[in-house]
């Protein structure tokens, strides 16, 4: 949860070094493409918060509709909530929270920054770098900081009551963990999933969207017999990486890390976390945990409501065991989008040209294929074609500028297929189908084109 030992592999540089995209070129094309960009921009931004634009609205969608298909509609044994953002304070005492949830932070005394205490080992002043490190400026002794963001509830103050925007999405799945085992008439071993946002007032928000204020979460509780509680982290931990797996991504860049005793957060018994190889060093992504007894354990204290259950056969009565799996709908995103990112050398002879291409997965690119007439003129059949096309998937439609030119902004964003609609095309009734990655054209009639498509994108989920 600290991420105490991802932060010392942030300076793993020899991996860092294997990565030649700088993190600089990708928020730059996320920014100008519309994937992600500041909020609040024209105000100059506001730190650890993001928007995501048109294109990083679809890729975020449709990586968190995969995760949601593998994790709940796939299974018997996982069912789905979505649970209000803000639940009964009394809920983060019983979490631990309130009093655990904390980062050690020092104050500079001169310029009056605040910095995580754990993250200064190498950092320089921000106000004169080249003078001095942090470590050298006049600090304040480390202090604890809350990483809960507060809010009051009710319309005066004197009377409010004060609140929090969640810190992590599965509270409310332990709270309601009675209603919904026994709505949806679930025996144990099973799990409750959701996905939602998440806020914490990190210290020092950086590396893009990496470490944000507000991000989601998409999280799985597994509710357990304690006699299965390894057998069932090791299969949630498979699964999880199999995932990460499946969507393309290099087998080099992923990594799991089991935590050392001393970094497991306050209600973990037992973590491990997958990790991206970030330009910035190899990162957690995604956490399983075993979090045992901890949370139904507490919130029968707190609330007073017993949370244990009876198993029918043997009648042995017991609190459940819970295996998490809680992954990082934005950093995700973020591995995915390094992964996807590559420049290569094309063409022949004088003619070579460098291009950028997005190689993400069809399933999570969030334009799945652009209709592209060759000229003007032959707009009306091509967008009779997007008709067609986008009643089955995200399209986009392009006819400004020359065809390669076309070509290379479908690249950009991570467009698999693109559909070329010529002059010959109303007399042959074929169009051409450029594959993204190969660059290989292919005619087909235009006739069965949506099915030939989907089979294409189907085949590679
Ligand atoms: N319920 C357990 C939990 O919240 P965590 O390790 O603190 O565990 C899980 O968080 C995941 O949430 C992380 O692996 C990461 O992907 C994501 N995450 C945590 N803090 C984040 C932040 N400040 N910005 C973006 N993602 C974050």
């Amino acid at each position: 949860m600290t991420e105490k030992a991802a932060q010392s592999s942030e300076s793993d540089a020899g991996d860092r070094e294997r990565h030649p995209l700088a993190m600089e070129t990708l928020v730059s094309l996320c920014a100008s493409r519309g994937f992600v960009y500041p909020a609040s921009e024209i105000y100059g931004g506001i730190a650890g918060f993001w928007d995501y634009g048109p294109l990083g609205v679809e890729l975020k969608n449709n990586l968190k509709a995969r995760w949601w298909s593998r994790v709940v509609r796939e299974r018997d044994d996982v069912v789905g909530i979505d649970s209000a953002i803000i639940s009964h304070p009394r809920t983060w005492e019983a979490s631990g929270h309130v009093e655990h949830f904390s980062d050690p932070m020092v104050d500079c005394r001169t310029c009056k920054r605040r910095f995580r205490a754990d993250q200064i080992e190498g950092e320089r002043c921000p106000e004169a770098p080249r003078q001095r490190a942090v470590v050298d400026c006049d600090l304040t002794e480390a202090r604890e900081f809350n990483l809960m963001l507060r809010t009051e509830l009710g319309a005066s103050v004197d009377e409010s009551t004060a609140a929090y925007l969640r810190p992590e999405t599965c509270q409310p799945i332990f709270s309601g963990f009675k209603r919904v085992r026994e709505s949806a008439r679930q025996k144990v071993p099973f799990g409750i999933a959701q996905i939602g946002k998440a806020f914490r007032n990190e210290i020092t928000p950086r590396n893009f969207t990496f470490r944000s204020r507000e991000f989601e979460q998409a999280e799985m509780e597994f509710f357990c017999h304690p006699s299965e509680r390894e057998q069932w982290f090791e299969h949630w931990r498979d699964e999880r990486h199999r995932f990460h797996l499946e969507l393309g991504v290099d087998p080099s860049l992923l990594r799991i890390r089991p935590h050392a005793e001393d970094e497991l957060a306050h209600y973990a018994r037992a973590a491990d976390d997958i990790e991206f190889l970030f330009p910035f060093g190899w990162q957690e992504i995604e956490g399983i945990h075993d979090r045992g007894d901890w949370d139904l354990s507490r919130h029968t204290e707190y609330s007073g409501k017993e949370l244990a259950i009876t198993d029918e056969q043997s009648k042995e009565r017991f609190t459940p065991m819970v295996i998490e799996t809680s992954v990082g709908v934005d950093r995700t995103t973020l591995a995915l989008l390094v992964a996807a990112h590559h420049e290569e050398e094309v063409g022949e002879g004088d003619k070579i040209e460098t291009r950028t291409v997005m190689k993400l997965h069809p399933a999570i690119a969030p334009i799945k294929a652009a209709v592209l007439p060759l000229s003007k003129k032959l707009a009306e059949p091509a967008k009779a074609i997007q008709q067609d096309l986008r009643r089955h998937f995200n399209t986009f439609y392009d006819d400004a500028g020359n065809i390669g030119r076309r070509y290379r902004r479908q690249d950009e964003v991570g467009t698999p297929y693109c559909v070329t609609f010529d002059f010959e095309s109303e007399g042959d009734g074929c169009v051409t189908i450029r594959d993204r990655d190969t660059m290989h054209q292919e005619r087909i009639p235009t006739e069965g084109l949506a099915r030939y498509l989907r089979d294409r994108l189907e085949e590679e989920l």
